[in-house]
């Protein structure tokens, strides 16, 4: 079976978890505190705070840059749910814009329509969903116009680049997860990454329970604190971020070239993409059985995502509006395949080969 993904872990990071045991400091700690350094420098932020998930980092952020209960916070109808969720936690307000066909991203022209619809709105929540950076000239433009405070989710994105300039840099603050699917990994966690020092002195305190003193808790905050251990697997990962990205823009171009008169919509390259997904679209209503025949070709894929954020039935008590028009033709077309760096060149090939002797 050729896996959708795979984390690229090897002996450097069984042995940088083999020390941390041996220390016996296996809880948040020094090795925490130099991964979040490493960390922030690498993307070019002057904090980081690590954290639990990249959920819990888009929690603190939000909640470290002052936003809640009746704040309005434009967000994308596409994308993982985290997204929505961490606003909801934080009691503010999700208003959907659609996304772009081309990028799969949010739409700039739906962001100013919104804005005309609700001029109240606070902030901006983007995401550069599948690891193309959103279109930053025209949401930065649009950010100073309308005062708006920018969070970028970039759990994605771990060093994407538009036009030279590292996403996660362009906002107020800008979360990413460590899961095991992502371009990097620490098993689960995630960051928070400001260049705000109030910012990310209240975002510290709220990861550790509201302390600044120990056990003088100044606000209400939570445990969500990055462990030692998978701040060493975080290390390791990030000394390979820039190879494992450089593989997956290799598998990319490749996809590109071998499927160039397949009978698919391929995803438009663009500079600094890193690739967290190469999706591409199956149009026809052919996607189902094109799924299927690429399961009994042993190859996997992912359907990233088969519902829009407002129609997800927990939301169903909240009423948001449910059309997207982009958003809700792409939902029936997307599919992601094998991009992952651990791919061998063989591998790539059978998937192209099998792509392209797909008959409908
Ligand atoms: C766009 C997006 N935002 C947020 C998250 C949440 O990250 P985590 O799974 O680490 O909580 C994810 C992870 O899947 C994601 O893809």
């Amino acid at each position: 079976m050729i896996n959708v993904a795979c984390p690229n872990l090897g002996l450097e990071e069984k042995s940088a978890v083999n020390e941390v045991i041996d220390s016996g400091m296996i809880a948040c700690g020094n090795i925490t505190t130099d991964f979040e350094k490493r960390f922030a420098g690498y993307i070019g932020a002057n904090h980081g705070i690590a954290t639990t998930s990249g959920t819990t980092a888009l929690e603190v952020a939000l909640r470290a840059l002052g936003l809640g209960q009746g704040d309005k916070i434009l967000t994308t109808a596409y994308s993982f749910i985290a997204t929505t969720n961490a606003i909801l936690y934080v009691g503010a307000t999700p208003i959907f814009a659609d996304i772009e066909e081309d990028s799969f991203n949010i739409s700039p022209e739906e962001i100013e329509k919104k804005l005309c619809e609700h001029p109240d709105i606070k902030a901006l929540l983007i995401v550069h969903l599948f690891g193309r950076p959103c279109n930053m000239d025209r949401i930065m433009e649009i950010v100073s116009k309308h005062h708006l405070i920018l969070i970028e989710d970039c759990a994605q994105a771990h060093g994407a680049k538009w036009k030279g300039k590292t996403v996660g840099t362009f906002g107020h603050a800008a979360a990413y997860s460590f899961y095991p699917t992502k371009n990097m990994t620490t098993g689960e966690g995630g960051i928070v990454l400001t260049n705000d020092d109030k910012v990310a002195e209240t975002a510290r305190m709220l990861i550790n329970h509201g302390m600044r003193i120990r056990y003088h808790h100044e606000i209400i905050g939570y445990n969500y604190r990055m462990t030692n251990v998978s701040a060493s697997i975080g290390l390791c990962q990030l000394n390979k971020l820039d190879s494992m990205n450089e593989a997956r823009k290799t598998n990319a171009r490749a996809y590109d070239k071998g499927l160039a008169n397949a009978n698919i919509i391929l995803p438009k390259a663009a500079e600094g993409h890193v690739y967290h997904q190469y999706t591409i679209r199956v149009i026809n209503n052919l996607r189902d059985s094109f799924v299927q025949y690429l399961g009994e070709n042993n190859i996997g894929c992912g359907i990233f995502y088969p519902l829009t954020i407002p129609e997800q039935k927990c939301y169903e008590p909240y009423g948001f509006p449910r059309e997207y028009k982009v958003a809700d033709s792409i939902k029936h077309q997307v599919v992601s395949l094998p991009i992952h760096p651990k791919l061998k060149e063989e591998e790539v090939t059978t998937v192209i080969d099998a792509i392209n002797n797909f008959k409908a």
